[in-house]
């Protein structure tokens, strides 16, 4: 019940209708919410990864289910949420993609202490942008295992007027290393030296695949989810009448259509389609992933043949309300920093692949020369509040890095022309040997991370802070 209710996300004026109560579907209710916290107890639980009838996987997880219970609140309201730590380790909440006040960010040793085996946390906020948004622990040298293991959920901001979409649907996209015996296994020095850990039994909201039908003339939005550890997630869309209205929670400029049905969305990434009901009866229809030339489905869309939702199908979407990000940037006034990621293997003469040599586990990977354990406490930069900065991001290793920043949203400048792309990002995808440049006003004051979103990368070195005072 709980996925179920959590992949389809009713419309509230149905719920009234139908008389049923967002507690029954183990939804919060809202307005409750500032009186009451909603409790999110993180503690090991198990999954069928395969379906029914498959082996359980031992995991963990928030209120025993993942991804953990969704929470929803609506533009400009508070979200109040415990946390309580049934781990055997420190635990913490970042709400990541939240332009958020810096004390709730979650980083466990800059924004709070680690809440220890049987402590908890209350985390209170208002959030400031509508649109998609997901939970996780942030705590150095032990995120990406309890990641892994299945601790993570979803936090959606509904905008603040209702828009036109039928239904509201979560696919959330992980990736699981499993034995034999069907359990997680640890990742490998091996995956923090390359490109992380990457996982063979792909899922999507802990299950091999969703369907669903659409009625005629239905528009659906789906907000799609990687929560995998290092994956990037290579999408296509097929079949469908798509449109791309948010990334990283952020509206685009304007919806559009993915380039060839593609979308590659980092780790940590998230992209809302608005998808209609008007497929080709029998043709088949749904989002797949490319894993390694693998072709593996996730959506899988038919077209009812039922009564139609309404005559005629909805125009193409306009842009959705913007949630009032800082709109022109006048680059001549920016502050620019230049950030070289580095680290890993190197390829020598002959087209070999060179590792370094054997030393600390958790310097493999580093910004400016330095790895997280070295920064001695300092950041790599910090900025007046209200200043414009510019960060090069140089990438200068063999791998891909998927660079995540705290607190702010980003832009990222075109490479060929002055232009900006026409969305924001709060991660951005840096290939080996490519330098993207990003833009962001600092205006949230605070101590924010700065990070690989390849977990095994962040915690083999490649992390950091900056500072907005
Ligand atoms: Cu998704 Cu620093 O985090
Ligand atoms: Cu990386």
């Amino acid at each position: 019940m709980p996925l179920a209710a959590s992949f389809v996300l009713p419309r509230r004026t149905v719920l009234a209708g139908l008389g049923v109560s967002l507690f029954a579907l183990g939804l919060p209710a809202r307005g409750l919410a500032a009186a009451n916290p909603t409790i999110l107890t993180a503690a090991p639980a198990s999954l069928k990864l395969g379906g029914e009838g498959a082996p359980a996987t031992a995991t963990l997880a928030y209120n025993g289910t993942t991804p953990g219970p969704l929470i929803r609140a609506r533009q400009g309201e508070e979200v109040f949420v415990r946390l309580v730590n049934g781990l055997d380790r420190p635990t913490t909440l970042h709400w990541h993609g939240v332009r958020i006040a810096n004390a709730m960010d979650g980083a466990a040793g800059l924004t709070q202490d680690p809440v220890p085996p049987g402590g908890s946390f209350d985390y209170r906020f208002t959030v400031p942008d509508a649109g998609t948004y997901w939970y996780h622990p942030h705590v150095h040298g032990d995120t990406a295992r309890q990641l892994n293991a299945g601790l993570y959920g979803i936090l959606v901001v509904e905008e603040a007027q209702p828009l036109t979409v039928d239904r509201d649907l979560l696919l959330v996209i992980d990736d699981w290393s499993l034995g034999a015996d069907g359990q997680i296994l640890p990742a490998s020095p091996a995956d923090a030296m390359h490109a992380g850990r990457i996982g063979q039994k792909i899922t999507v909201n802990s299950k091999p695949l969703e369907e669903i039908e659409l009625a005629p003339n239905e528009r659906l939005r789906l907000r799609i989810v990687n929560v995998a550890n290092a994956r990037v997630a290579a999408i296509a869309v097929a079949g469908l009448q798509s449109y791309v209205v948010a990334i990283d929670g952020q509206p685009t400029n304007a919806p559009f259509v993915p380039e060839n049905g593609r979308i590659d969305l980092p780790p940590g990434g998230r992209a809302d389609l608005f998808i209609d009901g008007v497929l080709e009866p029998g043709a088949p229809a749904g989002i797949a992933m490319n894993n390694a030339g693998e072709i593996v489905e996730l959506l899988r869309l038919s077209q009812a043949t039922g009564a139609p939702k309404r005559s005629v199908a909805l125009p193409a979407p306009g842009p959705l309300r913007s949630n009032k990000l800082p709109a022109d940037f006048a680059l001549q006034k920016a502050k620019r920093f230049e950030i070289v990621m580095d680290g890993g293997p190197k390829m020598n003469a002959s087209g070999q692949m060179q590792h370094p040599m054997a030393g600390d586990p958790q310097s493999i990977w580093s910004f400016n020369g330095i790895s997280s354990s070295g920064h001695g406490g300092k950041p790599v930069f910090s900025v007046k509040r209200g200043t414009l900065v510019t960060l090069g991001l140089a990438n200068k290793s063999i791998f891909s890095h998927a660079i995540h920043l705290h607190g702010h949203a980003m832009r990222i400048l075109h490479p060929f022309d002055d232009g900006w792309q026409p969305y924001w990002v709060d991660s951005v995808l840096v290939k080996d040997g490519e330098t993207v440049h990003v833009a962001f006003l600092a205006d949230n004051p605070g101590k924010w991370m700065l990070h690989c979103h390849m977990l095994e990368h962040q915690e083999a070195g490649m992390s950091g802070w900056f500072e907005v005072t």
